[in-house]
C-alpha cells in the first residue's frame, strides 16, 4: 500500500525525511547527492555519451511540450494505473541501472523496498548490485528484470536469467535494444572507471571525503553484479565478474532473439530503447507486450532524437497493440504528465531515483516516488484531468514533434515513383 506524503508530509520525523523536505525537487536532490557521493560516482550517473548533447536535447524537448490548463470541473487527481494487469499507485516506475551501487551502496535493495512500499514497478538491471532473486523477494511482483545479451552458447546466460525471473515471480522482462556497442562515456574514461578497476589516489580522496557514502558502503558491502556472479568460473571477485561482463556482454538483441524471449517467458515482455515507429512495429510483430521509448538517458548516441519528440509517431503506429512506456529526461511529475499527454501509458526514471538515494540515503527512493506522484497529481489538476486516461485528452502544443515519413511511401522504391 503506498503511503501518502512527499514534500508536505508530516508523518516522518527522521533525519533523512527532514533533509528531503529541504530538497523538494529533482534539482535539489541532484545538488545534494553531488555533495555526498564520490565525484567518480556522480560523473558516472550524471554523464551521457560524447559531449552530453543527448541530455540537453532530452531536457529541451520536454520543456517544449505545453499543456493548456483547463478549469471549472472539480475533482481529486487519481494517479493509480494498471500495467500488465497490476494496479500501481502511479504511472511512474524505476528504470534499470547497472553498477547502481556506485551511486549508493545497497541501491538495488533500497529501490526494491521503495517499489514495494510505494507500489510502483522497479526494473532491476542485469548489471545491478543485487541478485534478481533478492530484488524479487523484496519487491514481489513489482519487480521486473532488464536483460542484456550474452550471445555465447546460444544465449545460455540470458535464457537462464529469464527462467530465473519466471521462477522468482517477476512481472516483466525488459530487453534493452539500444546498446549494440559500448558507448564512449568520456567522464568514465577520464576517471579510469574501466575494467580492471584500479584504485587511484584521487579515488581514495573522493571516497574519504564522502562519509555518508562510506557509511552506506560499510553497511551494504562492496558493490557487485549479484545476478551475474554465478556464471563466472572460480571465485566471483569483482574484477573477475567485471571482466566476464566486459568480454561476454552485448547490449542488444536481434528480432529473432526477441521472439525467442517472448516464447520463453509467460508474463510481460518489453523492449527498451525504441526510437523509430518501424522498430516499434517489428517489436509488436515479435509479440512484445510493451515498447519502451527511450534513448538510454542520453548515454548511447549523441545524435539520437529526444524520445519525447518521437513518442507521438510511435503511439500513432502501435498504440492499442502494445503498451507504450517512456523514459529519458523525466525530472518531475510535470514531465511525466507531458509524456502521458502525448500517449505514454507510464514513465520511468533512472537518475531521479539514484539522486534520491545519494541525497538522503536508503529512504531516498521512496521519497522520489512520492515526490513525482504528488507533482503528477498537481499537473493533472492543472490540466483538468482527474484520471490518467483523461490526461491523454489534454490540449497540447508540441513544437519538436518528429515527423517520420509515412510507411507506405517508404516502402516504394524511388525508381517506381
Ligand atoms: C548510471 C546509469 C546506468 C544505467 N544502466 C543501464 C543498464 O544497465 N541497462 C539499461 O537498459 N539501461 C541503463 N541505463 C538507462 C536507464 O535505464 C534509463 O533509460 C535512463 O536512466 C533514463 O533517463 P533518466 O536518467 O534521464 O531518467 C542506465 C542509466 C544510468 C543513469
Amino acid at each position: 500500500m503506498a503511503r501518502s506524503g512527499g514534500w508536505g508530509a508530516g508523518s516522518r520525523s527522521d533525519a533523512a525525511s527532514q533533509a528531503l523536505q529541504r530538497h523538494p525537487t529533482y534539482e535539489f536532490l541532484e545538488a545534494r547527492a553531488k555533495r555526498r557521493i564520490p565525484r567518480f560516482a556522480w560523473d558516472f550517473v550524471h554523464g551521457g555519451t560524447g559531449a552530453d548533447y543527448g541530455i540537453d536535447v532530452n531536457r529541451r524537448a520536454l520543456d517544449g511540450v505545453e499543456i493548456v490548463p483547463r478549469y471549472g470541473v472539480m475533482g481529486k487527481a487519481a494517479t493509480e494505473t494498471e500495467i500488465f494487469g497490476r494496479r500501481y499507485s502511479a504511472p511512474i516506475g524505476i528504470s534499470p541501472v547497472g553498477m547502481d551501487a556506485l551511486a549508493w551502496p545497497g541501491s538495488s535493495r533500497c529501490l526494491a523496498r521503495a517499489a514495494r512500499d510505494e507500489n510502483i514497478p522497479y526494473i532491476t538491471g542485469t548489471l545491478a548490485d543485487s541478485a534478481l532473486e533478492e530484488v524479487a523477494e523484496i519487491a514481489g511482483p513489482n519487480a521486473w528484470l532488464q536483460l542484456y545479451g550474452f550471445p555465447r552458447d546460444d544465449h545460455r546466460v540470458t535464457f537462464d536469467m529469464i527462467a530465473r525471473a519466471e521462477a522468482a515471480g517477476m512481472s516483466a522482462i525488459v530487453a534493452t535494444l539500444d546498446a549494440p556497442v559500448r558507448a564512449k562515456r568520456p567522464r568514465d574514461l577520464a576517471n579510469r572507471l574501466v575494467v580492471p578497476f584500479r584504485t587511484r589516489p584521487s579515488t581514495v580522496w573522493q571516497v574519504a571525503t564522502s562519509p555518508a557514502w562510506v557509511r552506506a558502503l560499510m553497511k551494504a558491502g562492496m558493490p557487485g553484479f549479484g545476478s551475474i556472479a554465478r556464471y563466472v568460473d572460480g571465485e566471483p571477485t569483482l574484477d573477475r565478474v567485471a571482466s566476464f561482463v566486459q568480454k561476454e556482454l552485448i547490449g542488444s538483441f536481434s528480432w529473432d532473439e526477441v521472439s525467442r524471449m517472448r516464447r520463453a517467458f509467460s508474463r510481460a515482455v518489453v523492449v527498451k530503447g525504441v526510437l523509430h515507429p518501424d522498430d516499434a512495429e517489428r517489436a509488436v510483430s515479435a509479440g512484445v507486450d510493451a515498447i519502451m521509448v527511450s534513448n538510454h538517458g542520453g548515454r548511447q548516441s549523441d545524435a539520437a532524437p529526444a524520445p519525447i519528440d518521437v513518442l507521438p509517431g510511435i503511439v500513432d503506429r502501435v498504440a492499442g497493440r502494445a503498451k507504450i512506456l517512456f523514459d529519458s529526461g523525466i525530472r518531475s511529475g510535470l514531465d511525466a504528465a507531458r509524456a502521458i499527454a502525448l500517449g505514454a501509458d507510464a514513465v520511468f526514471c533512472g537518475r531521479a531515483f539514484l539522486w534520491g538515494l545519494g541525497a538522503a540515503g536508503d529512504e531516498g527512493g521512496a521519497f522520489v516516488a512520492r515526490m513525482l506522484r504528488e507533482e503528477l497529481a498537481v499537473a493533472m489538476a492543472q490540466s483538468g484531468a482527474w484520471t490518467v486516461p483523461e490526461l491523454r485528452e489534454a490540449t497540447i502544443r508540441h513544437v519538436g514533434r518528429f515527423d517520420f515519413p509515412a510507411r507506405a511511401a517508404q516502402s516504394v522504391p524511388l525508381a517506381a515513383q
